[in-house]
């Protein structure tokens, strides 16, 4: 029996293994991870991470060919094939800090791979990493290794979105493997794809060298983030002369050769990938000599951040330039629909930009805690994909009452001025907007960051609504544009 082992039982670890061990029962499959809280959550009935479809794959298989560990070194020891996704987040300090990728926790993964293989082993980076990686990686364990023990090193980056992780693994648009050209490299990436081909057609698994993999992941992402800062650009624009963002990007997206994928314009996009993975590739291309190119990619960053300021603004200017004491419901705290995440949600620099001007804020989501939430209010930038003992408070950490969080949308909308749709939940849509509306001070506004409801059906209620991209309410219309900082 072929065995596999996971070093990192995180988002994609996890569920990607679990399809591994699904489709390819002849495997045995085992996730390790340093967090034994995170392995136990993995073998008890909540799942660490909320993710449609995924309960039912890994309890279809856990336990008979999937395994989940804290016993690290064993499992690395015994393995033929080692998975390699532990977190590679931004560097928050030294050369490189704000933009380059933190390579701590892979170098400790693969140190430790060193350390215990005595038999020959493929690593597979499953982590985003930079370009050329794993050519410091091959080093790091030629170089501390057992006489006589070798080690081909592939790139086999992960291109699954949350939210949508089981159905993208079970049915990948392609699976990406780069190797090494020479024939012990071209064995290992033929192994790989024998695995991988147990429920993917074979023309969708791509086979490169293993810079092409590798910048591939940055690339891929780095293009798809650019398409949504383009159309939030768009829907600055839109605003300021009376277009629609939703015609526009419909009518745009019909074009074949653009395709109608990822124009939503809406508040920012977040997630753990896209900002980070862009700016590892503007750092790249400054240690190349590359400015030109590094600004170019910095830009969709950027507009990123522009937009998330300009709602903010457009917040504080419509209630009569302050929410100083207002209460403001923020509907949505998740980065998308259908996950518990959080990591670089819009909702945060949203929440702390109203905290900022001391609005009162109350928040509900249907997936992320009240501890996550807090958490995530308090935490320096970029610090959020760090282990939490690592992570010092932020010295702006905002006091208990300007924030409360809540498991009823009704409870929370009584008394506030203003509702902020921070996620695209579909419970949002079919809320009773009126009861909402009747329990609220006048005027009540709603801003929707993310085109969630229908404006026209809430303004004949009588709510004032923002929507992205959309024409404005002859309320904001009128108002003086507030400046950007
Ligand atoms: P994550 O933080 O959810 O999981 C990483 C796990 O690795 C953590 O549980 C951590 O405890 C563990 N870990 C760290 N160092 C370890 C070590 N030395 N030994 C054992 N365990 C260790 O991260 P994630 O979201 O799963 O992302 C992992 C990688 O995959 C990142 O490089 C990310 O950029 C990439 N990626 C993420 C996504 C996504 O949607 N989240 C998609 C594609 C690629
Ligand atoms: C992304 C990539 O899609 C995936 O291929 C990669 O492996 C990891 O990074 P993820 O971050 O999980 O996946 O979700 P994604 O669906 O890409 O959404 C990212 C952010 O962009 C979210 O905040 C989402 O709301 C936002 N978004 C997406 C938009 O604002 N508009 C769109 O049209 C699409």
């Amino acid at each position: 029996m072929v065995k596999i082992c996971c070093i990192g039982a995180g988002y994609v670890g996890g569920p990607t293994m679990a399809m591994i061990a699904y489709k390819c029962p002849d495997i045995q499959v085992v996730v390790v991870d340093i967090s034994v809280p995170r392995i136990n959550a993995w073998n008890s009935d909540r799942l660490p991470i909320f993710e449609p479809g995924l309960d039912e794959v890994v309890k279809s298989c856990r336990n008979t060919n999937l395994f989940f560990s804290s016993d690290v070194e064993s499992h690395i020891a015994d393995s033929d094939i080692i998975f390699v996704s532990v977190n590679t987040p931004t560097k928050t300090r030294g050369l490189g800090a704000g933009k380059a990728a933190d390579l701590t926790y892979w170098e400790s993964a693969a140190r430790m791979i060193a350390d215990v293989a005595k038999s020959d082993k493929i690593v597979v980076e499953k982590s985003t990493v930079p370009v050329k990686t794993a050519e410091a990686i091959e080093k790091i364990l030629n170089h501390n290794s057992r006489d006589g023990v070798n080690f081909q090193i592939l790139s086999n980056p992960e291109f699954l979105a949350e939210g949508t992780a089981i159905d993208d693994l079970a049915d990948p648009d392609r699976v990406l493997i780069g190797g090494r050209q020479t024939p012990e490299g071209q064995k290992a990436v033929a192994a790989l794809k024998g695995v991988y081909a147990k429920w993917v057609p074979e023309d969708r698994i791509i086979t490169t060298n293993l810079w092409s993999a590798e910048l591939s992941k940055l690339a891929a992402n780095a293009i798809l983030a650019q398409r949504i800062s383009s159309i939030n650009a768009m829907s600055a624009l839109c605003e300021a002369t009376g277009a629609n963002v939703s015609e526009v990007a419909y009518a745009v997206g019909k074009d074949t050769r653009i395709g109608p994928k990822f124009l939503s314009a809406s508040v920012g996009f977040g997630g753990s990938c896209f900002q980070k993975d862009i700016l590892n590739l503007v750092y790249i291309c400054e240690c190349n000599g590359l400015t030109e190119v590094a600004n170019y990619w910095r830009q969709v960053v950027q507009i990123n951040d522009y937009q998330k300021l300009r709602f903010v603004n457009r917040v504080v200017s419509s209630m009569f330039n302050t929410v100083s004491g207002k209460k403001i419901l923020v509907l949505g705290f998740a980065f998308k629909k259908d996950t518990g995440d959080t990591r670089e949600t819009p909702a945060i620099d949203v929440c702390l930009g109203l905290l900022g001007d001391k609005a009162k804020l109350s928040i509900y989501d249907p997936q992320v805690s009240e501890d996550q939430i807090r958490r995530d209010l308090t935490t320096s930038k970029f610090d959020w994909d760090h282990p939490q003992h690592l992570v010092p408070s932020s010295p702006t950490a905002k006091s208990k009452e300007m924030v409360t969080v809540t498991w009823d949308a009704y409870e929370a909308a009584k008394g506030a001025h203003g509702i902020c749709i921070m996620t695209e939940w579909d419970e949002f849509k079919s809320l009773d907007y009126q009861r909402i509306y009747d329990g609220m001070e006048k005027p009540a506004f709603v801003f929707d960051g993310r085109n969630a409801v229908n404006p026209d059906e809430l303004r004949k209620i009588g709510f004032i609504v923002y929507s992205i991209g959309k024409p404005l309410d002859a309320w904001m219309k009128d108002l003086p544009a507030a400046p950007l900082t």
